[in-house]
């Protein structure tokens, strides 16, 4: 065997590929090639960045969920570029092994040049791809954003940034033009470039077969258990937005009543310092 002798440089940046663990766009998309599930959740911030980092995620995503999980907005679309920018810089300092993704917010990708604009400030801000929810009336604003060499996410079935027009937030793929559509959708975006698609609220038989018709990840929300990988809002899963909660969540932490009863303690030992607990 001819063993090829590598300088010092090429060294070492085969050794940080070999030892870094960063998850990359080619890993994410390798998962769906070996069957490999993908397990992915929001963070906002530095610490759950962190923390999500730790317990092994290989994505990690600052959705514009924020806006309602952590601003107090009633739905999406008040979320600007500067929160997310805001967001995505606190969650980049954790520096995360994860692959570490952004949503382009309402209304920030109405047109080319401010879809490319804007999925670069969210990479400047340390994202490293960015989401768009829509297919064939956002597939211009995609290639555009693909050309620059901006890895980008899919995102059809309920979009919620379309909340206002539609009404409420509706399940998708039950009448038959929705699942033709959804099914079109899915492979204009996998054609467009996109390496993953979020699938949310989906009925479970449609999302099934778009993940097994095109060759890109799909991410369940609320669409059943045979995407190529879940995706939950993790105030949701650990129980940390306990006013309203998706039904097809199942919180596994109830963190709201933790910190209500730390709280409730320490307040105790604060007004009667004297009685111990
Ligand atoms: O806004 C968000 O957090 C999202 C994910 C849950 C897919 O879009």
């Amino acid at each position: 065997m001819t063993r090829i002798k590598l300088n010092s440089k090429a060294r070492a940046i085969r050794d940080f590929k070999m030892n870094s663990g960063k998850i990359t766009v080619a890993e994410i998309r390798a998962m769906k090639s070996r069957g490999a599930k993908i397990a992915a959740l929001t963070a906002y911030d530095f610490p759950m960045t962190k923390l999500l980092d730790e317990a092994g995620l290989p994505i990690i995503f600052v959705g514009d969920s924020l806006g309602m999980v952590t601003l107090g907005y009633p739905n999406t679309t008040h979320v600007t570029m500067a929160d997310m920018e805001h967001h995505v810089r606190a969650a980049a300092r954790a520096k995360p092994n994860a692959l570490l993704g952004a949503d382009l917010p309402f209304k920030s990708y109405e047109t080319i040049p401010d879809a490319v604009a804007n999925a670069k400030k969210l990479i400047v801000a340390g994202a490293e791809f960015v989401k768009a929810e829509g297919g064939k009336e956002i597939l211009p604003q995609i290639e555009a954003i693909v050309a620059e060499k901006i890895p980008a996410m899919g995102h059809l079935g309920m979009l919620p940034q379309h909340v206002l027009e539609e009404g409420g937030y509706k399940i998708k793929g039950k009448l038959e033009a929705e699942h033709q559509r959804l099914l079109e959708d899915a492979k204009l975006l996998e054609a467009a470039g996109v390496f993953a698609i979020v699938l949310e609220l989906v009925t479970p038989p449609v999302a099934k077969e778009i993940t097994e018709t095109v060759s890109i990840p799909t991410i369940g929300i609320g669409s059943g258990e045979n995407c190529d990988g879940q995706i939950l809002v993790t105030n949701d899963l650990i129980g940390a937005f306990p006013w309203f909660t998706p039904r097809f969540v199942k919180p596994r932490a109830n963190c709201a009543a933790e910190i209500k009863s730390a709280v409730a303690a320490w307040k105790q030992s604060v007004e009667s310092p004297l009685k111990k607990f």
